[in-house]
């Protein structure tokens, strides 16, 4: 959930961590700290609130030194604070940042305090950095001591460590928490994402589950978790693209949204021709797994979880295969039936949520017939853990509440519905009429978005009011789901998405003036059903909000507001609807004043359960 960088130059590393910690702070941010050793000492600067209030301390009282850790912190144990903020130190001897959760902490604080630890906060993290003095106090340097340490702790964790008795070297290790080495010449990085490296180098060594790593400015030693000396592979990352740039946009967000016909172009290219799917382009290891699948389950968190419910329209409907979708919380925690030949299928944006790969590691061992990753980032562990994985191409999503990540997730999985859907009868004429509709989708969103400045005007209806219901039916509800969740993440309005045809059994004694409703209303066979269940609303006297395809009759007036909204393809019905439920949110944060990038409590990466 935080963020991690680390330095190891011949120059100052002061600058170079803080704008590390700058493309780290979509990870969390209610505050921040750097720890550089200098001239003997270990200067730690730390600060509550954003990564630039840290920045504007250090511009006001500079830390000099070569050698340093920082951190952007998502509070876990312990509210956010300064004392509660990393780099934790023991004794003014070690610094030390972790990102993670240390689950037998309580204990460890005991232990501690009786052998004399004066702790100075309320984190787990405190712990880990004096249990390594503990043992560094027997006689063990930094790199015996953090191997000692770990295996002692039980949780999660990305860590990195610096002491002034060996001043040109960081360890750290990685268990459940990603770790990177970026490679330079002279000088080496760590940070928990090559992100936050993109300013020094584009070369990544990726730690795997187990590894600890020292690293300083000449090379680094890695060692595996049976703590065995390995050699991990250095990746070129020649990507340009600058994703902690905002161009000509005022938030990340809404340039992502902008963003989304090209970059589902760039997840369709080389994978349809013009009327079929190319299934060789999922790898080597994708036909034998399709044939095998009879049943799809499919687990999710957030944003990722709603394009697995619409995927299960999907798979069913079109590729007759039944499907499950639950939320990896629940499913890791509860005992389930496996069905025969069922393929296993994570989704996430980053590849590194915690509930979603411990329910990949936890599946794996129950019998699953294989694993399939729908994933944004080629490193992560979702990916190198899975046995087959189609990336999405949506690039590097910035903004916290995710939008191109989930429509790029959406077009990978019609991808996978299709090709399961050639081994259960899907017919060549069927899917050249997908394929169409997927070519047509960069063109459908474009001149979706030109209906931005009148969603903009519109949304004023929204500004003031502090709950609203969204509805959808079919594949459309998990669109609506995704458009409350949006909604409430960013404007901080409570949201709940309805079924429609549900509203009447509860939330319909809702209804009020005070009280928006928002629809999606495409033209398919469930619009005159969907306009029965507006009636009920209007009948309430409740102001409907609704995108409605433009042949479907429903046009604003009297407690009606409507955007119209191209006639598309039905199969890509729910890829349009997201758009226009985006652009909503986004205006009505605007107008709210609330922090569109980085709203309160919420991380980009939840990489603690
Ligand atoms: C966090 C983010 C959400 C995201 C969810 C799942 O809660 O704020 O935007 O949908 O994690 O993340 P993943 O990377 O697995 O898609």
């Amino acid at each position: 959930m935080c963020g991690i960088v680390g330095a190891v130059a011949k120059r100052e590393v002061s600058d170079i961590l803080v704008e590390g910690l700058r493309r780290l702070e979509y990870r969390g941010y209610d505050s921040a700290g750097v720890a550089v050793l200098n001239n003997g000492q270990i200067g730690v600067t730390k600060r509550l609130g954003k990564v630039e209030v840290l920045s504007q301390a250090l511009t006001e009282s500079p830390l000099g030194g070569g050698t340093g850790i920082a951190h952007t912190r998502w509070a876990t144990h312990g509210k956010p604070s300064e004392e509660n903020a990393h780099p934790h130190l023991s004794k003014n001897r070690i610094a030390l940042v972790h990102n993670g959760i240390i689950e037998n902490h309580e204990q460890l604080r005991e232990q501690l305090t009786d052998a004399g630890y004066v702790f100075q906060s309320q984190t787990d993290t405190e712990t880990i950095v004096h249990l390594v003095d503990s043992k560094i106090a027997t006689g063990l340097d930094l790199l015996a001591a953090v191997k000692a340490s770990i295996n002692e702790l039980d949780g999660a964790f990305g860590l990195a460590v610096i002491s002034l008795a060996e001043p040109d070297k960081i360890i750290c290790a990685r268990s459940g928490s990603p770790l990177v080495i970026g490679v330079g010449i002279g000088e080496n990085f760590i940070a928990s994402d090559q992100l936050a490296l993109r300013q020094v180098t584009d070369r990544f060594i990726y730690l795997e589950e187990g590894d600890i790593a020292c690293v300083n400015s000449n090379g680094y030693l890695i060692w595996d978790e049976a703590d065995e000396p390995v050699i991990r592979a250095t990746v070129s990352i020649s990507d340009k693209l600058d994703a902690a740039d905002k161009g000509e946009y005022r938030h990340y967000m809404l340039k992502e949204i902008y963003e989304q016909p090209k970059v589902i172009k760039n997840t369709l290219q080389g994978r349809i021709s013009k009327d079929k799917i190319l299934e060789q382009a999922f790898g080597t290891e994708a036909k034998a797994i399709l044939d095998r699948a009879e049943h799809v389950q499919i687990v999710a968190c957030g944003t990722s979880y709603h394009s697995g419910l619409v995927a299960r329209y999907w798979l069913e409907e079109i590729a007759g295969v039944p499907c499950s979708v639950e939320v990896a919380s629940e499913f890791r925690y509860r005992k389930f039936v496996v069905p025969k030949n069922s393929l296993f299928v994570t989704i996430s944006q980053s590849g590194e949520t915690a509930d979603t790969l411990a329910a990949l590691r936890l599946a794996k061992t129950l019998g699953y017939a294989s694993s399939l990753a729908i994933c944004n980032v080629a490193q992560s562990s979702l990916v190198r853990e899975s046995d087959l994985a189609i990336m999405t191409e949506a690039g590097p999503e910035i903004g916290v509440a995710s939008t191109k990540a989930f429509t790029t997730q959406l077009v990978a999985l019609l991808l996978v519905t299709i090709a399961l859907g050639r081994r259960h009868g899907l017919t060549a004429e069927a899917e050249a009429e997908m394929v169409a509709a997927l070519h047509s989708l960069p063109e459908a969103i474009e001149s979706t978005l030109t209906l931005d400045a009148e969603i903009k005007r519109k949304s004023e209806h929204f500004a003031d009011k502090n709950h609203s219901l969204f509805l959808g039916r079919g594949a459309q509800y998990p669109v609506a789901m995704e458009g409350a969740l949006k909604l409430k993440e960013i404007s901080y309005i409570h949201a709940e998405a309805y079924p429609a045809g549900e509203l009447k059994h509860g939330p319909l004694a809702l209804v009020d003036a005070d009280m928006p409703i928002v629809a999606v209303a495409p033209n398919n066979e469930l619009i005159e059903k969907l306009k029965s269940n507006l009636e009920e609303v209007a009948a309430r006297g409740g102001e409907l909000f609704v995108f409605a395809d433009v042949n479907t009759g429903l046009s604003s007036g009297p407690g009606l507001i409507s955007v119209h909204m191209p006639t598309v393809a039905s199969v890509i019905e729910p890829i349009i609807y997201t758009v226009p439920l985006q652009l909503l949110s986004y205006h009505v944060a605007v107008l709210k004043g609330t922090d569109v990038d980085q709203p309160r409590n919420l991380a980009k990466s939840v990489t603690v359960e």
